[in-house]
């Protein structure tokens, strides 16, 4: 994977269309934070981080919503990526650490991938599962007798 050129593709597709939009968002952000240009890194940055706590909460409420089992697991790396990328931002406003910055910016698409693959993955399919299940339901409950 060549920093410059990471986005969007269909590998991150997970069929479910309000998900597949919010990780579009958070790919742009993502992908914008390895712009080389210091100036503007805390505000692109600032951006991600933002996106991701509304990413996170929306993912975390859809957890509540249908009792997703592994809910804890998956809060929690919400949980560590978000203070990672606040230490960093902190790292590089206060010390102007910009090796951390570029470092932030290639690493975070790698934890993303991995976080579709597993978790996202995981809750994206219990989701589909429950809509098809509710749907076969309400078919045998209109099915004439
Ligand atoms: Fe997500
Ligand atoms: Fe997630």
């Amino acid at each position: 994977m060549t920093q410059n050129t990471w986005g969007w593709s269909d590998r991150l597709s997970l069929s479910y269309a309000p998900m597949d939009d919010i990780h579009h968002e958070f790919v742009e952000l993502c992908a914008a934070l390895s712009e080389n240009n210091p100036d503007t890194f805390i505000q692109r940055l600032d951006a991600l981080i933002a996106h991701s706590i509304e990413h996170f909460e929306q993912e975390n409420c859809w957890m509540e919503e249908t009792a997703f089992p592994p809910a804890g697991c998956h809060r929690q790396e919400h949980e560590a990526v978000l203070e990672v990328m606040r230490e960093v931002r902190r790292r590089v406003e206060e010390e102007g650490d910009t090796e951390l910055a570029a470092r932030l910016a290639e690493e975070l698409p790698h934890w993303f991938e991995h976080h579709v693959d597993t978790m996202d993955n995981m809750l994206a399919r219990f989701m589909a599962n429950l809509t098809a299940d509710a749907s076969s339901a309400d078919v045998q409950e209109k099915a004439p007798a």
